[in-house]
């Protein structure tokens, strides 16, 4: 975790080895070390600098994800710092608790990036954040948790090229926090776990191996209204969510574990008798609502996914850095129709991302959302068929990328630009 000193956070993107595999070098990228990055931990109105500096071998861009800020500091293909440029981002934290991440974006080279390493965590903090009694001690009882999967070849390399789909690279091998088999041992109490898909393509379902439920407490970009009890959760590539599990009233004795939906150990804990907190957490975390207002606006902006692979489009054309699809008003809010329109296979599912801003999901096919995304989102997934709504305020001005956030149908064109003026 590292924290703005005199109002600065040094970041670095760097080249290395990492050993993933014990014994072997695996050749990989990361921010302030080889592999991933750090957590920045940011609070509510405070002015910060994020120093950034590229120490690779190649153009990367720093991209946060998530962080309302204004366009030229978002990090975007435009963006771009040459080998061994330093750039500062100024900026005012200007929105709630959360748990962001940033990564890089430089065109045509975004998801070979962040497959080889560049990714880490932004956390922002609040008032409120601090008043509702959650589980706040990092690597006691709130952890994070960053799930990638990978391709390793016989040297145990990542070799991206050679791995590389269209639709969406995937691997065999699941990392976690980059971290291969890892294991978590927590205390009999209430934990915070904060979950991020950072994979380029693959979607996770997570659930409890003794069916036990846990509460979501967060979406991508705030607190939900209250704990919301759920036996699973679905990510796809960009979400996160932030869920509570409470290991007090769990055996140590068995083995408790969080799976997928084919039933496969993702992440074993261990429970340690330990002193532990006890505290109850709020059961009012948040202030959220789409305003009777927001339901009645019309659609101003249509946005419609279409095709696989190489020909994936949004409204018919692939992205143009030198084209601005839309244009809006900031701090208007404007309700934007994501429409996934499927194809002759069926299609697949899209997850859909603004960049600068969270919005509300003010309909999935006409109907409500559900209780857990009744929150501040900057990643929905649209399935093939699905029609979106969402109410999109943008608070800053500047060029922002709209995409979908697997990230080779990102780097086939599936992506576009509005501009707030
Ligand atoms: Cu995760 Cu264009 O971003
Ligand atoms: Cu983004
Ligand atoms: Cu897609």
């Amino acid at each position: 975790i590292i924290e703005p000193k005199n109002g600065i956070v040094d970041i670095t993107a760097q080249q290395g080895t990492t050993e993933i595999f014990k014994g072997t070098k695996t050749e990989s990228y990361g921010y302030n070390g080889s592999f991933l990055g750090p957590i920045i931990r940011i609070h509510k109105d405070q002015t910060v600098t994020f120093r950034t500096k590229n120490d690779l071998s190649e153009p990367t861009t720093f991209h946060w994800h998530g962080l309302e800020i204004p366009g030229n500091g978002d990090g975007g293909p435009h963006q771009v710092l040459e080998p061994g440029v330093t750039e500062d981002v100024n900026f005012t934290v200007n929105q709630g608790a959360s748990t962001l991440w940033f990564h890089p974006h430089p065109e045509g080279a975004t998801a070979e990036q962040v497959y080889k390493g560049l990714a880490g965590l932004i956390y922002i903090d609040d008032e409120n954040s601090q008043k509702i009694n959650l589980p706040n001690e990092y690597g006691v009882n709130d952890f994070p948790l960053v799930f990638q999967d990978r391709q390793f070849n016989e040297e145990k390399q990542l070799n991206y090229q050679a791995v590389l789909n269209e639709d969406g690279t995937i691997g065999d091998t699941l990392l976690i926090n980059g971290t291969l088999n890892p294991k978590l041992t927590v205390g009999k109490e209430k934990v915070r776990l904060r979950l991020l898909n950072g994979s380029n393509a693959r979607n996770y379902t997570f659930k409890l191996n003794n069916g036990a439920t846990f509460q979501q407490i967060a979406t991508d970009g705030g607190f939900l209204n209250q704990p919301t009890d759920m036996n699973e959760i679905t990510l796809t590539p960009g979400e996160r969510a932030e869920v509570i599990v409470d290991f007090s009233k769990m055996d140590d004795k068995t083995d408790i574990a969080l799976i997928n939906e084919e039933g496969i150990t993702l992440l074993p804990f261990k429970i340690e008798q330990k002193a532990a907190s006890t505290s109850n957490i709020a059961q009012k975390l948040n202030d959220f609502g789409v305003t009777e207002e927001e339901k009645n606006l019309p659609v101003t902006k249509k946005l419609e996914l279409f095709g696989m692979g190489t020909m994936v489009s949004i409204n018919g054309s692939q992205f143009d850095m030198n084209r601005i699809d839309f244009t809006q008003k900031q701090g208007d809010t404007e309700i934007w129709e994501i429409y996934n329109k499927p194809d002759m296979m069926g299609g697949m599912t899209h997850p859909f991302h603004i960049h600068g801003t969270q919005f509300k999901i003010v309909s999935i096919d006409g109907k409500e959302p559900p209780l857990n995304l009744k929150g501040w989102k900057d990643t929905v997934s649209v399935e093939a068929g699905q029609t979106i709504k969402l109410a999109v305020k943008f608070n800053n001005k500047g060029i922002y990328m709209f995409h979908c956030h697997v990230l080779e149908h990102e780097e086939n064109g599936m992506m576009g630009q509005v501009e707030v003026k």
